[in-house]
């Protein structure tokens, strides 16, 4: 993913965005800059070939629980292969790869499995995060997670700057998903990141998956399917403008 985030915008109108111009003569304030950003290739022949100036989005899916069959890997996984089926690149670090040891600001030396991590924020282009509910919060396997995000502070996108961020909150009742929901957009917000409108609860009380690990509850089938609908369309719609 050697390629900026401005790569997969389409070239139309993009000539006069760039000279504070819309196309029909209004004039527009100049959109801000964005650090480390390469400038807008326009084509001098027209819009051309969108499509094939697209780069897949790359989108980062974190969380699950370390239970063999956690209901919050699935969801994950889930929405995740929805979106590579809808064309975007994914990556799902897991319970496994994020057992991390807890995150000391102070100390600077950072064990692989963070790095990859980090590189993988870094990279993306939106970001997926999945919990259980544990005691009205977030897991600390999943905060930990984002504790490791203080490093990219100094990033050319900051945190979770520009992404959107889909959330996925797995718990026995209705109550423990609602204020754990409530805590991760927080988080998120303070990440810089823009959480999807749709903010997707399981209640893990009632039969999800069947044994071959397929989603068989409509109502949660369509609530990943939105919550991917909204990733992918914030994550094309911001590569225009931005
Ligand atoms: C330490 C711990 C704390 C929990 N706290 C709550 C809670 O406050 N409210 C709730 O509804 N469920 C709670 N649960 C249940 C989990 O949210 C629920 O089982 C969830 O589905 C676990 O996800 P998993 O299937 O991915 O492991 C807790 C479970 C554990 C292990």
């Amino acid at each position: 993913m050697g390629d900026t985030h401005g790569a997969f915008r389409s070239s139309a109108g993009s000539t006069d965005q760039v000279n504070g111009q819309r196309t029909g003569g209004e004039p527009i304030s100049p959109l801000p800059s964005r650090a480390g950003h390469r400038p807008v290739e326009v084509s001098p022949t027209g819009p051309g070939p969108v499509r094939s100036r697209r780069r897949r989005p790359m989108i980062v899916g974190i969380g699950g629980t370390t239970r063999a069959d956690s209901i919050t890997h699935r969801a994950l996984a889930t929405v995740l292969a929805t979106m590579a089926q809808a064309g975007a690149e994914t990556v799902l670090f897991g319970s496994a790869e994020l057992d991390l040891p807890m995150y000391a600001p102070e100390r600077p030396e950072r064990c692989a499995a963070a790095l990859r991590l980090l590189a993988a924020v870094e990279q993306s282009d939106a970001v997926v995060i999945a919990t259980p509910g544990y005691h009205g919060g977030m897991s600390g396997l999943v905060k930990n997670a984002l504790d490791y995000l203080e490093d990219l502070r100094g990033a050319p996108r900051p945190y979770l700057d520009g992404r959107a961020v889909g959330l996925i909150v797995c718990a026995q009742g209705a109550q423990a998903a609602g204020t754990t929901l409530s805590a991760l957009r927080s988080s998120v917000h303070a990440l810089r990141g823009w959480p999807t409108p749709l903010g997707v609860t399981f209640n893990t009380e009632g039969p999800l998956f069947d044994a071959h690990g397929r989603l068989i509850d409509p109502v949660a089938a369509a609530g990943l399917e939105t919550l991917a609908d909204q990733i992918m369309g914030f994550t094309y719609a911001w590569s225009q403008v931005i």
